[in-house]
């Protein structure tokens, strides 16, 4: 049997609670825009790395691609069946082969992943030259147990952004860092890591005003030909 995982117990209250928070239809945080616009339209099949209960695949198939999950958690998984095809997999050790997908979407996890860099290492070991990684989380700058949102017009920012440290430290007591704990990335860590699995930065987008709480990345895998041109 799998070992507990973080989320299991707060697996109802993500489905039943924290999402349900979110009107049908709107987008406070500007994920789905995000989403949009950094994975783009295409074909084949998109694997979401810790796709919880599986919100996003009705986008991801609107899109056009073919939505595959996986995730620790089983609890969140239950609620996933039905919206995607899914797995129980630690994101460190992808259940796929080499150069094997078009796409990768990783979406409100970095945070949940002390071992994020591993994981971008493993998204470009799967990912086909040429390949897109969609990476939305939260803002490193703007948000972690250094940030205060409870005015969203006057973030307080307190010492601990360069910490990089996990945390369940809070603002609020809705969310879920206060529950589960979260891990920071400084920004330059966060870049880095991307930099360091061999993966090239082409587009960013902020999302939900006016201190952004969301920041996405799209990144591609090189090919073979912009690989061997690039400079060693
Ligand atoms: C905040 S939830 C996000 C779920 C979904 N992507 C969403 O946007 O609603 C973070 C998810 O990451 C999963 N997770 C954390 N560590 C993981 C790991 N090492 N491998 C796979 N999934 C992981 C958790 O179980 C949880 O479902």
């Amino acid at each position: 049997m799998a070992p507990a995982a973080a989320y299991d117990e707060i697996a109802d209250w993500y489905e039943h609670e924290f999402l349900a928070r979110t009107a049908p239809g709107t987008d406070p945080l500007g994920i789905t825009r995000a989403l949009r616009d950094l994975l783009g339209r295409g074909h084949g099949t998109c694997l979401e790395i810790g796709c919880g209960t599986g919100v996003h695949a009705a986008q991801v198939s609107e899109l056009g691609w073919t939505p595959v999950g996986i995730d620790v958690s089983g609890a969140m998984l239950r609620h996933a069946r039905g919206r995607l095809p899914i797995a129980m997999a630690d994101a460190t050790r992808l259940p796929v082969a080499d150069g094997s997908l078009p796409a990768v979407i990783a979406v409100m996890v970095h945070t949940d992943m002390p071992a994020y860099p591993a994981v971008l290492r493993e998204a470009a070991r799967v990912l086909h030259p040429g390949g897109v990684l969609a990476h939305i989380g939260v803002h490193p700058c703007f948000c972690g147990g250094f940030a205060d949102r409870g005015d969203p017009g006057a973030v307080v920012i307190r010492a601990g952004y360069t910490d990089g440290h996990w945390t369940k430290a809070s603002w609020t007591d809705q969310g879920v860092r206060d529950k589960v704990g979260a891990t920071h990335f400084p920004l330059p860590s966060l870049l880095h890591a991307f930099l360091d699995a061999g993966l090239v930065l082409e587009r960013f987008a902020e999302g939900a005003g006016p201190v952004p709480v969301v920041l996405g990345i799209r990144a591609r895998k090189l090919t073979d030909e912009s690989a061997a041109a690039a400079p060693s």
